[in-house]
């Protein structure tokens, strides 16, 4: 499995940066990300991007600027006609907070879903948990508001956020898939890792899927697996941390800047 996550918080991109990152991606891709009112967001999306890139790079071989990706009709990236080595690849990318994050896998059905836990000024742990009443089962609630204190309850709110929406990434539906029939039992995180939640589907077990939560720096990151995993590269239990300098991005400068803006215009989130 290949488990991947950049800070993009601490990622200042100099405009030359900026630019080889912007000539690593598609025009289509760069159009989205001129789209963005706010450095943040822009930053995001071109990491997912880069991210998703450096993975089919390190497993076929081929640059990462050679790789063409589309979306099905859920929104879910795809490469078209992709390379022998990556044909059964299955991988998925999610940006929340402070990283984007990454999960390959040759073999396995993947999913990946990161939230930094946070409560909005001026609202309390009740009134967020009002608002998201509907997301999960009486069973789920009452294990989310199982600890005594607020962070506890957001902690376990967060934890379950990320896993069903790993989950719905990974099978692609996205949210049409009715949230209240997957049903989670989390398992006990150790050293900020746990490996025994389960899943069940309309109230059956469904002992297919595992998911492979971490809690770093503030932030759920979720995989959800279904399917053995045989992907030989970064075979670590974890999830590594990358920096922009890691990534693999084109040598040469976009040259033509009308497809494209300087990361100096947008604007940082208010
Ligand atoms: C895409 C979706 C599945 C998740 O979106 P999200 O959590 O807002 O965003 P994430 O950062 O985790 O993921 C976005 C990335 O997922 C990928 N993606 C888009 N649609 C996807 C789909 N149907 N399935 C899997 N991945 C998808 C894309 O790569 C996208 O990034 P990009 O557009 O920059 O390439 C969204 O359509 C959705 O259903 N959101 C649910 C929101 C919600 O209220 N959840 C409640 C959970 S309790």
């Amino acid at each position: 499995m290949i488990r991947l996550a950049l800070k993009t918080s601490t990622w200042n991109p100099t405009e030359t940066e900026w630019l080889r990152a912007a000539n690593t991606i598609s025009e289509a891709e760069r159009d989205r990300i001129s789209q963005f009112m706010y450095k943040r967001d822009a930053k995001q999306s071109m990491a997912g991007r880069l991210l998703m890139r450096n993975c089919f790079s390190q497993l076929s071989g081929a640059f990462p600027e050679s790789f063409v990706l589309s979306r099905d009709t859920s929104g879910k990236p795809y490469l078209v006609n992709p390379p022998a080595t990556l044909t059964a690849l299955s991988f998925n990318v999610s940006h929340a907070g402070d990283y984007a994050t990454f999960a390959g896998s040759n073999s396995a059905k993947v999913g990946v879903d990161v939230m930094k836990v946070e409560l909005r000024r001026n609202t309390t742990v009740e009134q967020f948990f009002g608002h998201m009443k509907r997301q999960f089962t009486d069973f789920e609630w009452q294990r989310i508001r199982s600890p005594g204190s607020d962070r506890g309850k957001l902690f376990n709110f967060y934890r379950y956020w990320c896993l069903k929406e790993s989950y719905v990434k990974a099978i692609g539906t996205g949210l049409k898939f009715g949230l209240l029939k997957i049903e989670f039992d989390i398992g006990r995180m150790e050293d900020d890792i746990c490996r025994t939640t389960t899943v069940a589907i309309d109230g059956v077990i469904d002992s297919d899927w595992r998911f492979e939560e971490v809690y770093l720096d503030n932030h759920f990151i979720t995989i959800a697996v279904q399917g053995e995993d045989s992907t030989r590269e970064h075979v670590e239990d974890n999830v590594k941390v990358v920096k922009f300098d890691d990534l693999i991005v084109s040598k040469d400068m976009l040259d033509d800047e009308k497809y494209f803006f300087s990361f100096n215009e947008k604007k940082e989130c208010p």
